[in-house]
């Protein structure tokens, strides 16, 4: 079983994004997806679509929370706000927002910090750009990210997933050879088996560029858990087809 989460990113509307959400709640039904599904529209549409998946085996899951609990920061939205609106995963570090708005891996380990105070699941984000790639700096960026973005005392392997999103493959169309992200995955299980002292194995995912076509053999390597999902899974059709090819890799084993 893998994990399967869609980052809408900022695009849809209220209208386009309930319709999106529905037509792939149907299909999943359908299909009897035994995948983990997570849909991660932005803050204004959380409401609607958390409705239209209402049901379902879809979670909801939201692409960013404030580090603080409450009070006087206007335009934030806290991990409680989240969660009162039925979100059970949120997306935290994204490189579009390490990079957009400044964020730091000592904030991010604080928003982390916040989601799971109220239980949320945290998909933290975490790659190297393609200078730092071509510097062979990879792993060391990797595994600086790592160590910094984690809070120090977390024990609950559960409420952390790791995606891994090579900043030079997002939205780009090109994505690591199989073998560097089975590679990185498995460099990035070691490091988080060494220094924290997690119960359960931290599910890693990959990002970067996945679509229909190279879903399969992403999700067929043994270190990863599951994908991360930018534009395919805007489009019905391009993210049904992901759902089908992963669910046909869980009937198979
Ligand atoms: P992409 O985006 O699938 O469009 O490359 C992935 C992401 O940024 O999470």
């Amino acid at each position: 079983m893998s994990i399967i989460v869609a980052n809408w990113k900022m695009n849809l509307n209220l209208l386009s994004g309930e319709d999106l959400a529905r037509k792939i709640s149907m299909f999943v039904e359908k299909e009897k997806s035994k995948d983990t599904i997570v849909i991660c529209p932005s803050f204004s549409m959380l409401d609607r679509v958390g409705s239209a998946i209402n049901g379902s085996f879809i979670k909801l899951g939201a692409q960013d929370c404030s580090h603080y609990r409450d009070g006087a920061y206007t335009g934030d939205v806290s991990a409680a706000m989240l969660k009162d609106t039925g979100c059970e995963y949120v997306i935290i570090g994204h490189s579009e927002r390490r990079s957009n708005h400044n964020e730091t891996p000592s904030l991010i380990r604080r928003k982390v910090a916040s989601a799971h105070l109220f239980d949320l699941k945290t998909i933290i984000c975490i790659g190297e750009t393609e200078e730092e790639r071509i510097n062979g700096m990879t792993l060391e960026v990797l595994k600086e990210q790592l160590l910094k973005s984690i809070p120090e005392n977390s024990i609950f392997g559960e409420n952390i997933l790791i995606a891994y999103e090579p900043l030079w493959s997002i939205g780009t169309g090109i994505i690591p050879s199989v073998n560097d992200i089975n590679e990185i995955a498995e460099y990035c299980s070691g490091i988080l088996a060494t220094r924290f002292l997690f119960e359960n194995k931290i599910k890693i995912l990959y990002g970067g560029s996945v679509d229909s076509a190279n879903c399969t053999k992403i999700l067929n390597s043994d270190y990863v858990d599951g994908i991360l999902v930018g534009s395919a899974s805007l489009d019905y059709k391009k993210f049904s087809e992901i759902i089908m090819a992963s669910n046909k890799l869980c009937k198979q084993s």
